[in-house]
């Protein structure tokens, strides 16, 4: 949510600058701006994507130097616009020539303002991003560093944010609290970021800023404190990918690229942590945990959108393999409401940015409560793996669509993982295990078979992609896979979707069927198959249209269906790891069918940093 990317060095720092917003767009593209330090302080920003503000750069030959901050925002206080575009500065005419850059939520805003209009400052804009560029203003004494730290010590809220000053064009100041920022320090420059892919084109070396963090850099030269100016060292470490990850190349599309990087993206996600042969899972970053594992009580998995589909899946896994009692809650409910938490509560946080708020927040207050916290994540050193007991990493490598789709089945891998580790350390045989490593283990190449159908999948997405609403149904471990195809659907093609359980279409959604709706059904080979098949003669008999995934060899369910996608056969538990994909493509081809912009969804963005 908004993507901040600052530099100081001795390179020209605007083009670098343009090129760190287009890699951290998939953050928030409402509107972008630029700021750079030479002299004096120069601001350009307007509402719109990138692009708008590289053309309206050129109409600004002169701006350049090497001290600049950029950023490209997904509104939350003030509506998108020229005026709430960052970056913001104090006071024209009054002020210091400061200039600020901010993701998070200043909470205190509306006691601020007030304090600093009391003072004669002049508003230009609805943001709380301002409010804060005033204060620190206000605060301001010869030393930006200091004003800095002052300020924060007076607001509530997430912040991660980057400030410059015309009277010290030589200081770069950057700050975090509950947002990500990421200092890559490279040979006399330093590049700063929401993320590491505004960062690895430049330097493989950096540092995360741990909350209340506040580095001051120079050109050769870095300081880190704390708000209240507690010198500290931060580890500098290498970063975990390469350019190459965050590239398009020939794709026209992330969420393609990504689909189709699937197979290779769950053999990383197994790679060295499993054994066929012994029966065993081997989990480092949850070894030290495995007493108090095996004796937990009850799971409670937590998540939001894509993750908490994986955290349902993971539900029905940990119940089944490990058979410990366990649930499944979105992070931004479980949090306010009281949740009870009691001895032997481990609760695991899914999320692949590491930074989703809302469960940053519900991980925070079940650790508050005495829950033992793990943490399934995607990116290394972010807040949720920080802040967790211990965790697994899903190692799929980055994902830039806002469409999460190898994070969702790294996420049911890993959790298939945890589920067998504790699962074998209870009541699991070894055989067992074995078998269900052998199955993932074929996972990957399933995946590629499946993957194969992308152009018989565009051709029936093609029938359909005029309807306004459709259903998404499935049973068991296909219920979450329904609930993942309606909300790829819905939030790239901007087709109304639901998802739920295939029995509770009768308790209500029957309602909606009418002639020709699109319906979707997962009905593969399992416990539940002959079920399904009669809520797809339900559907069928109100003049519904039945999309069907079912498994290879099923010639039986197309005489019930207008189109089937196969599926291979696996053992029910691992079935949503193939069973998903039909429908990342259906979704996928229905918004290119339907001309959106699949990488950038309107109103979306790709993590949500704030509650
Ligand atoms: O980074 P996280 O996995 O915590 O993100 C959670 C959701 O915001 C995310 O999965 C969202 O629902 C995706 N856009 C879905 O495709």
């Amino acid at each position: 949510m908004c993507g901040i990317v600052a530099y100081i060095g001795d390179k020209p720092a605007r083009p670098l600058l343009l090129e760190g917003l287009k890699r951290l767009e998939y953050r928030g593209y409402d509107s972008a701006g630029m700021a750079i330090v030479n002299g004096d302080l120069q601001v350009v920003r307007s509402v719109g994507r990138v692009r708008v503000l590289e053309s309206l750069l050129e109409q600004h030959p002169g701006m350049s130097g090497t001290l600049g901050i950029a950023h490209t925002r997904w509104a939350t206080h003030g509506e998108p616009s020229d005026r709430n575009a960052h970056p913001h500065t104090d006071d024209p005419g009054n002020g210091h020539g400061i200039a600020l850059i901010h993701n998070g939520i200043i909470e205190n805003y509306r006691v601020l303002k007030t304090y600093l209009e009391e003072k004669g400052h002049v508003f230009n804009s609805d943001t709380d991003t301002e409010v804060l560029t005033h204060l620190i203003g206000e605060l301001y004494a010869g030393d930006l560093e200091q004003a800095v730290q002052a300020a924060l010590r007076e607001v509530t809220g997430a912040y991660a944010i980057a400030v410059i000053c015309e009277k010290e064009p030589g200081v770069l100041v950057v700050a975090s609290k509950g947002s990500p920022l990421m200092v890559g320090v490279g040979k006399d420059e330093y590049i700063v970021a929401s993320d590491s892919s505004a960062i690895v084109a430049h330097t493989t070396q950096a540092f995360t800023l741990d909350d209340y963090a506040v580095a001051r850099l120079t050109r050769d030269s870095f300081r880190t404190t704390t708000v209240d100016n507690v010198p500290f060292s931060p580890q500098v470490r290498d970063l975990e990918f390469n350019l190459e990850q965050i590239e398009l190349g020939a794709y026209e599309h992330f969420m393609l690229k990504e689909i189709e990087e699937q197979p290779a993206a769950m053999r990383r996600s197994l790679k060295g942590r499993v054994d066929a042969r012994e029966g065993q899972v081997v989990l480092g970053g949850i070894a030290d945990f495995a007493r108090e594992l095996v004796k937990a009580k009850r799971v409670i998995f937590l998540g939001q959108g894509t993750a908490l589909n994986a955290a349902l899946v993971g539900e029905y896994l940990m119940e089944d393999l490990a058979k410990i009692p366990a649930e499944t809650d979105f992070a931004s409910e479980f949090r306010y409401r009281n949740p009870i938490i009691e001895d032997g509560t481990v609760v695991i946080a899914i999320s692949q940015s590491g930074e989703t708020a809302d469960t940053i927040a519900a991980m925070d207050e079940a650790k508050r409560r005495g829950a033992l916290a793990l943490g399934l994540v995607n990116v290394v050193g972010s807040t949720i793996s920080r802040k967790t007991d211990a965790g697994v990493y899903l190692r799929v490598g980055p994902e830039i669509g806002v469409a999460s789709t190898k994070a969702f089945l790294g996420q049911i891998t890993v959790a298939a993982l945890v589920a067998l580790f504790i699962g074998r350390r209870r009541f699991l045989s070894a055989e067992h295990v074995s078998n269900l490593i052998r199955e993932l283990e074929r996972i990957p190449e399933l995946i590629e078979k499946t993957l194969q159908q992308s152009d018989r999948i565009r051709e029936a997405t093609a029938r359909f992609v005029e309807r306004e609403n459709w259903l998404f149904l499935g049973r068991g471990y296909n219920y979450p896979v329904a609930l993942e195809g309606a909300l790829k659907l819905k939030e790239i093609s901007y087709i109304h979707a639901e998802g739920m359980p295939a029995a509770e279409m009768k308790h209500g959604p029957i309602a909606l069927i009418d002639d020709g709706m699109p319906v979707v059904v997962v009905a593969t080979r399992n416990s539940q198959y002959h079920k399904v098949v009669s809520n797809i003669e339900e559907v069928r008999s109100r003049g519904g249209h039945v999309i069907g995934v079912a498994t290879e060899g099923d010639t039986e369910i197309a005489r019930y269906c207008e189109e089937v996608f196969y599926v291979p056969d696996v053992v029910e538990p691992l079935q949503p790891l193939l069973t998903v994909v039909p429908l990342q493509l259906l979704a996928y081809h229905a918004a290119v069918l339907r001309g959106k912009d699949v990488d950038k969804p309107r109103n979306l963005a790709k993590s949500v940093t704030v509650e």
